[in-house]
């Protein structure tokens, strides 16, 4: 089969809504960083199948724990009996969650956990109101959607949740209110009482929930002591803080989670993509009390707690502890960064750089004094790198996704820069 014929049979059987498109890719085998198409071409992935993979694709630990769980009970459900694999997950979870004396609750995707998460604030704090980002992702199900603040079209066609109100996140790059890194007074924080006095009553809040680094809206990373202060104001008013790390956690910022950059611990953590190494699963990880707080059944799927997932998360967990894979984000981010803040010196399309460890955005501007987005050009990028074999994604039109495996190897990582440098350069040289 040609990788055209597989393109068009999708466009006629599969929903829009499931999808989007960057490029005409038809994987058939993936091996750590390196994916090959059913023509036989070999790409370098920094996408990891949308940060998926950080052990890498097909990680042969992950591989043998899945063959070996398959065999022997694919499937029981944890609703009903007491499968061994969750439990062993669950009691590792709770040790690597930077939250206080933890319980777990299973689900598919990330979207499930944090849908978990209001419910589990909401009867915890018998509050509704829930405080979101500008900006944010947070999924597709209906409560994560209607906490999403990046696109609102969908919800005025499907509806939404009721009580979700939305403050800017720390973006230093593009300030929502104009100010200069170093010389603000950390408008943002005073945003949120401001908010109180005149939007939301505060006691009525249930959580906010935040990203420790926005993924979606462009890798954008808050300055160091801004989550210190927001949860001080938080604690104020018994509001719990909810931190998404569906996308930055499971060791990809050099932590097992992103939020242990910014010196808080939250209520709840919600994990996903990474966790199963490529297999459904998803946790909702919060203080004891808080997941106790909702009765038998009323937040369970007939898969979750899959003994094949769990053994599946359970190797990518040991494979990060036992590679030091943590180490190696940070190590790997690091000189990823150094090299790509060097491409910004001798490129004018790049208007910015920032990231911790291998969760990278670069940002590409027409301008870097107005700032204008260069949304052609970084869709350009995306294809020359393609044809190039590198694959990588944008964020929000303009930026750059660098999220390769935390297992890539150092002259591969250095290869696809190499490949992503080449294709700015002929971009820039098009225009
Ligand atoms: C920060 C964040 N939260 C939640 C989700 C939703 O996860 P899922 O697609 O597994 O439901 C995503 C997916 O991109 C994400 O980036």
């Amino acid at each position: 089969m040609k990788a055209i014929d597989v393109i068009e049979r999708y466009s006629k059987i599969i929903a829009p809504a499931n999808r989007m498109h960057y490029f005409p890719l038809v994987p058939v085998r993936a091996e750590n960083a390196k994916i090959w198409d059913i023509e036989g071409k070999e790409y370098i992935d920094f996408l990891s199948n949308a940060a998926v993979q950080n052990v890498g694709h097909n990680n042969p630990r992950v591989v043998k724990a899945i063959k070996e769980q398959v065999e022997k009970l694919t499937h029981a459900s944890y609703i009903y009996s007491y499968p061994v694999e969750p439990l062993l997950l669950a009691e590792k979870l709770a040790e690597i969650a930077p939250v206080d004396d933890p319980k777990i609750s299973f689900g598919l995707t990330g979207a499930d956990a944090n849908d978990g998460a209001i419910k589990y604030a909401r009867a915890y704090t018998k509050r509704q109101a829930i405080l979101s980002y500008m900006k944010s992702f947070y999924g597709s199900t209906y409560g994560a959607m209607s906490l999403t603040g990046l696109d609102f079209q969908v919800r005025a066609m499907v509806g939404e949740l009721s009580e979700i109100h939305y403050i800017p996140y720390p973006n230093c790059y593009r300030c929502p209110f104009g100010k200069e890194p170093g010389s603000c007074k950390m408008e943002c924080v005073e945003y949120l009482k401001e908010k109180f006095e005149g939007e939301v009553y505060a006691e009525g809040v249930a959580a906010l929930f935040a990203e420790p680094i926005q993924g979606d809206s462009g890798i954008v990373v808050p300055p160091k002591d801004y989550f210190r202060k927001v949860v001080k104001i938080l604690r104020e008013h018994g509001i719990l803080f909810v931190v998404d790390e569906v996308q930055s956690g499971m060791g990809r910022t050099g932590k097992w989670f992103a939020i242990e950059h910014f010196g808080v611990r939250p209520d709840i953590i919600t994990v996903g993509k990474s966790l199963g190494g490529g297999l459904p699963i998803s946790a909702t990880i919060g203080r004891r009390e808080i997941i106790d707080s909702l009765p038998p059944l009323s937040h369970a799927f007939t898969l979750s707690g899959n003994p094949t997932a769990s053994r599946a998360a359970l190797a990518v967990i040991e494979e990060i502890e036992e590679k030091n894979l943590l180490r190696r984000a940070e190590k790997l981010g690091n000189h990823a960064m150094k090299r790509l803040k060097k491409m910004m010196d001798e490129h004018e399309l790049i208007g910015d750089v920032r990231g911790i460890g291998l969760m990278i955005g670069v940002e590409l501007v027409k301008d870097r004094e107005t700032k204008e987005r260069a949304i052609e050009e970084t869709q350009k990028v995306i294809e020359r790198a393609f044809e190039l074999g590198l694959i990588v994604t944008h964020f929000n039109g303009n930026v750059l996704r660098i999220e390769p495996p935390l297992t890539i190897e150092e002259e591969t990582l250095d290869e696809g820069l190499d490949i992503l440098e080449r294709a700015i350069s002929e971009v820039e040289e098009e225009k």
